[in-house]
């Protein structure tokens, strides 16, 4: 059991400040949506978010380490078999270079199968002389500039299920039916990655795994019922619409606990997390794995706070806390708040989102992200952890499988000229497939040292 004091249901953040709701224009036919979620399947059930709260518990121990990866904002225009496949297998690669470079476990959690809404910093967007309610993601409304367009329909809460079902539908058939086993770690390397000298030398691990893998066979091991032909991939998104993540909770027949089952991780974001308001109410009392964001003005007691709310109960593996400072802040903002966290005795996992504190519009006008730079947060978030005595536990980055032009830097070298090429995130700008193995690189580089 998760809260104690016994007031807690699944509508209790309804008495306290939710920030970030979209303005319903119409009560009615948002209470008539989330009737209807309510009665839906759930996605994931009880028992694997248990398991994934005791795979995080091997990360909060220092034995293993959390790979949370996928979109900033999920699209429901071009959603196919093809986009998902491709982020499943980009992700695949970074864990292996990950697991086969520094010799941990590797949890993998997707932003994916109902990473859809936004918060967003200002409630309207002007454009030209009109003020237009802000795009939240396409749980919530479209992106095009009318006033018909991005006024929130509920019915898109349905159309975000359904798609969630789906997609999660394949990735179970992907990770479980042969498509991750380790004997096809050369598949996931697409054509556009192999020929690059990232790709290249992905080949060369992926060579070192078919030898490893032949030699234990030689040797009588017997891999047919091992487990390198299957893989557990998780899924998460930020709680940020409280309604629908409500109406997608369930107890769980097993225990009597509640259980948010439209996904197995959910998160808090940066702008929702004050002690008192409705998303640490509503994640204090469900039984997942829980992430909770802390951005630069994060104080040291909020931490604590929010630790204690969150996880009274002190399990290792309920709460990941996902430091997002930017890099130049990191070496400053992070140690105290581990320190305190640490003084607590609190077990939780460390990781970094790299991504959100690194921001910026470029000279052509585009909000990007340098690759310098996250990699630079990740190397600070390394430092903090090692000089505060904490396990290093995760990252948490925004990637794309596609061959996208978002992000600066890499490799590659993308440059602000190109960024138009192939600029297509709804939202925030994306790591592409090589941007994204490189970094898995240069991060089994410091698990290594
Ligand atoms: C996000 O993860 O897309 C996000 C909005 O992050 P944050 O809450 O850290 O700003
Ligand atoms: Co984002």
């Amino acid at each position: 059991m998760i809260v104690s004091d016994g007031s807690w249901t699944p509508g209790s953040w309804r008495d306290k400040p939710a920030g970030q709701q979209p303005d319903w224009p119409d009560e009615g036919a948002l209470d008539a949506a989330l009737k209807r979620l309510a009665t839906l399947p759930p996605l994931v059930f009880a028992g694997e978010a248990r398991s994934l709260t005791a795979a995080l518990a091997q990360v909060a121990d220092g034995r293993a380490f959390l790979l949370q990866a996928g979109d900033c904002a999920e699209s429901f225009d071009g959603f196919s078999a093809d986009g998902i496949r491709d982020k499943l297998k980009v992700i695949l690669q970074m864990a292996v270079v990950l697991t086969y470079g520094s010799g941990v476990p590797v949890v993998k959690v997707g932003r994916i199968a109902g990473q859809f809404a936004k918060p967003r910093s200002a409630a309207f967007e002007r454009v030209g002389d009109v003020d237009l309610p802000a795009f939240r993601g396409h749980i919530v409304n479209d992106l095009a500039p009318t006033v018909a367009a991005r006024t929130p329909d509920p019915e898109r809460l349905i159309a975000a299920y359904h798609q969630s079902v789906s997609t999660l539908n394949l990735l179970r058939a992907f990770t479980k039916g042969g498509f991750a086993d380790l004997t096809q770690v050369h598949v996931w390397n697409q054509q556009f990655v192999a020929s690059s000298a990232e790709g290249r030398r992905y080949e060369t691990i992926a060579s070192e795994i078919d030898r490893a893998l032949r030699f234990m066979a030689a040797c009588g091991i017997d891999l047919e019922a091992t487990a390198v032909h299957q893989v557990d991939f998780w899924t998460s998104h930020e709680a940020l619409l409280l309604g629908y993540e409500e109406a997608l909770t369930r107890r769980d027949s097993l225990t009597g606990d509640w259980y948010d089952c439209s996904a197995h991780l959910l998160w808090i974001g940066d702008r929702t997390r004050e002690v008192d308001g409705a998303h640490v109410e509503f994640l204090a009392g469900v039984g997942n794995p829980i992430g909770l964001k802390l951005g630069p003005s994060s104080t040291p007691e909020e931490a604590v706070e929010l630790c204690r709310r969150l996880n009274p109960g002190r399990v290792p593996g309920r709460l990941t806390l996902v430091a997002r400072m930017g890099a130049s802040r990191v070496d400053a903002a992070l140690p105290p708040l581990i320190r305190a966290v640490t003084a607590d005795e609190q077990p939780v996992v460390w990781a970094c989102d790299p991504m959100h504190g690194n921001t910026f519009a470029s000279e052509s006008g585009r909000k990007t992200r340098h690759f310098d730079d996250v990699l630079a947060e990740i190397r600070g978030f390394f430092g903090a952890c090692r000089a505060e005595g904490a396990w290093p536990g995760g990252v948490h980055v925004e990637l794309t499988g596609d061959n996208v032009t978002e992000c600066l830097g890499g490799a590659e070298e993308i440059l602000d000229a190109h960024l138009d090429e192939r600029y297509e995130t709804m939202c925030d700008p994306r790591l592409n497939a090589r941007q994204s193995l490189d970094l898995a690189f240069g991060v089994a580089e410091l698990l290594r040292s």
